[in-house]
């Protein structure tokens, strides 16, 4: 059977990850963008972010002729059987969801198909409030192509799971597939293009409606915030207690098989483009229905206030912060990302600066997206051993894999005042607390 092709609208992770991992299993690809330089650097097969694996398999793509960028949207829909909608979809100042970009999207896909007799199918990939796709995309696309849903288009809701650092793994190795339907044609397309690529690793599929589809990304988020925001909740608990430890806590519970130990990890709080602006967008759309989520805005309190708990314990090593010496290590909201979006690093070195303090930060890839935020309001160091010299107070806020691997004397010989806040709880804090002024989340002191 001839294989589908595909058009991917968005250049995102979610849509640079679809578009490669179709075009891995050698599915024709036609991603677009309205962006000539994004474009160029993808054909070049230069991703627009940084992500592990992801320059090699997008070059082999490109150069087997099997993904291609064009600034042409008109002619990636109507040269494709499926289109995914993967734009963007940030918060509004008041927390609530921006749906311009799915908006506008829609609207050109729309006017493409009007010039298309095949039938297409529409899939919106993005993460939306329940009944987005129902409510608007459905009227904007019938209206914009004069086409009927359930006629000659098909349109489906299929959110996405994967996690920025293991991207394209996750793109690979789903856990599950959710299809929410407009109808079951559409719905029976979208199922077989999945069985088709994921052949006997296809894991479970479950199919719904739209507005269910569209909850599940939402509960899946907001479950997952949870569990770090109860975790770190349990950590400041420990933090109180002489000797009791989060990290054996953890251990735990999570082997309890209905807790898991997935997202155990305590530390300084989730960041990143997704649990902060979805815990946001749940809270306002669920007040929009007239009901207030409690739990879920506990959980978006607990995060706001956790990168404090750095700063508090740096204050109980060295008092006043005042012309201290602080070096950061790691800025990205996550290992293996150049990604500083509600990085827990910001709330960390604004406070730093606000307090007095002289603050050095080193991260293996994202200090130039950090330098468009801080600046020179704070020194960038090109190593971690650099980036501790002469400093009177450390802080551990992403747990990179090259910062697992310091010892206590790296600490030792080139801080001034050799003082330890593991932020990530990456250290063994007994080998640790022998030789240098040592503290962490969760460790009771
Ligand atoms: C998250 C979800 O994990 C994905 O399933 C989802 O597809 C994605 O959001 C999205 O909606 O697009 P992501 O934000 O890329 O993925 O990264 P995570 O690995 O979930 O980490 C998010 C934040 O939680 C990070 O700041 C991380 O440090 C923090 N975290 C994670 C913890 O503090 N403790 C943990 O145990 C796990």
């Amino acid at each position: 059977m001839k294989k589908q092709s595909i058009s991917i609208v968005g250049t995102g992770y979610v849509g640079i990850c679809t578009a490669i991992g179709f075009a891995t299993k050698g599915y024709k690809v036609i991603t677009s963008t309205h962006n000539p330089k994004k474009a160029t650097s993808i054909n070049k097969g230069i991703p627009p972010f940084y992500e592990p694996d992801l320059q090699e398999s997008l070059q082999k793509v490109v150069r087997n002729g099997y993904l291609e960028c064009t600034l042409d949207r008109e002619e990636a829909i109507l040269n494709t059987d499926i289109t995914f909608i993967a734009t963007a979809t940030p918060s509004q100042p008041n927390g609530s969801i921006n749906l311009q970009h799915i908006k506008n999207s829609t609207r050109e896909i729309a006017e493409a198909l009007n010039k298309k007799d095949a039938y297409h199918l529409l899939v919106v990939k993005s993460t939306v409030v329940p009944g987005t796709t129902q409510n608007i995309v459905k009227p904007t696309l019938e209206k914009n192509s004069n086409k009927q849903c359930g006629v000659n288009l098909g349109l489906c809701m299929n959110p996405e799971f994967l996690r920025e650092g293991s991207a394209l793994h996750d793109t690979l190795n789903p856990d599950r597939i959710i299809i929410g339907e407009y109808t079951q044609k559409s719905g029976d397309i979208l199922e077989s293009l999945y069985k088709d690529f994921y052949g006997e690793k296809t894991p479970p599929i479950i199919r719904t409606n739209l507005v269910s589809a569209e909850l599940i990304k939402y509960a899946s988020n907001a479950f997952l915030a949870t569990k770090i925001s109860f975790i770190n909740t349990i950590a400041n608990i420990c933090q109180k207690i002489p000797k009791a430890d989060i990290t054996a806590i953890a251990k735990a519970i999570g082997l309890d098989k209905r807790i898991s130990p997935h997202f155990l990890n305590a530390g300084l709080g989730y960041g990143g483009s997704c649990f902060p602006k979805d815990v946001k967008a749940l809270i306002a759309f669920s007040k929009s229905l007239g009901y207030d989520s409690m739990l879920i805005k506990a959980v978006e309190d607990v995060n706001n206030t956790q990168p404090q708990q750095a700063i508090e314990l740096a204050k109980k090593h060295l008092g006043n912060l005042r012309n201290k010496r602080i070096a950061l290590l790691g800025l990205a909201f996550k290992p293996n990302t150049d990604d500083m979006r509600e990085a827990r690093s910001i709330p960390i070195i604004n406070q730093l600066l606000n307090e007095g303090a002289d603050v050095t930060a080193y991260d293996p890839v994202a200090v130039s997206n950090a330098k468009s935020i801080f600046g020179d309001k704070i020194k960038y160091a090109s190593s971690a051993i650099e980036c501790l010299k002469n400093t009177d107070c450390c802080i551990i806020v992403t747990e990179w894999q090259e910062f697992k691997k310091l010892k206590p004397e790296d600490f030792k010989q080139n801080m001034k005042t050799p003082s330890l806040i593991d932020g990530r709880r990456i250290y063994n804090p007994e080998e640790f607390s022998k030789k240098l002024k040592f503290a962490a989340i969760g460790l009771g002191q």
